[in-house]
């Protein structure tokens, strides 16, 4: 069976993040041919323009262009800061999208999971987050919509489910984005 490689971008620093634990919980549904992986953010620099038309790129900014470039697909996990989605995460974006023309996210398939441990489930982070992903070419799943509102709760500190409701509920996002990363493989 072939592996197919997923980078799991991750918009949260806290040592306690619920967003952590919803990807953790997510990645433990994946069926055998997705490879999932973090790939840590937080050690990219602030994008800045003048580092890359000088050719003097962070070593930090190319290690992640290089990590990001062979994945297959791309599985986003953002709180919500402020009704969108973290600078962190953002930033993240803008160093794998340059060099101009050199973007590594293009045509790679998506999915956005959004959470919050209030009841709108970082509607505001996922829309953000999926209207800069249409710009950077991005295939990104549709539904279902993951939004996860009250993860606390759902989520437990290990990764687990607080019900069947919500494994059920994070099984059909999974099966989905597994089939949309099929689709474009
Ligand atoms: C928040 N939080 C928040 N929650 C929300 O539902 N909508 C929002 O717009 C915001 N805005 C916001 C801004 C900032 C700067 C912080 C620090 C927090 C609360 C947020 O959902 C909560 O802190 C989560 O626990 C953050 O996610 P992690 O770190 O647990 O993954």
């Amino acid at each position: 069976m072939a592996q197919r490689d997923v980078a799991v971008i991750v918009g949260s620093l806290r040592k306690g993040s619920f967003t952590h634990r919803a990807a953790r919980a997510l990645e433990s549904l994946a069926p055998p041919d997705l490879r999932l992986q973090e790939i840590p953010i937080r050690d990219l620099a602030l994008y800045d323009q003048d580092l890359d038309d000088e050719k003097r790129p962070p070593p930090e900014w190319v290690a992640f262009r290089d990590r990001i470039r062979p994945m297959a697909a791309v599985l986003f996990a953002t709180p919500e800061y402020n009704r969108s989605v973290p600078g962190l995460l953002k930033n993240a974006l803008d160093v794998g999208s340059r060099p101009y023309g050199q973007s590594v996210w293009s045509k790679k398939p998506a999915a956005v999971l959004s959470t919050s441990p209030g009841a709108i489930g970082g509607f505001g982070a996922n829309h953000h987050l999926r209207q800069s992903l249409v710009f950077l070419d991005m295939p990104v799943l549709q539904q279902p919509e993951a939004y996860v509102g009250g993860v606390d709760k759902l989520v437990t500190e290990d990764g687990g489910f607080a019900d069947d409701k919500t494994r059920a509920f994070f099984q059909s996002i999974m099966d989905a984005f597994a089939a949309h990363v099929g689709r474009y493989a």
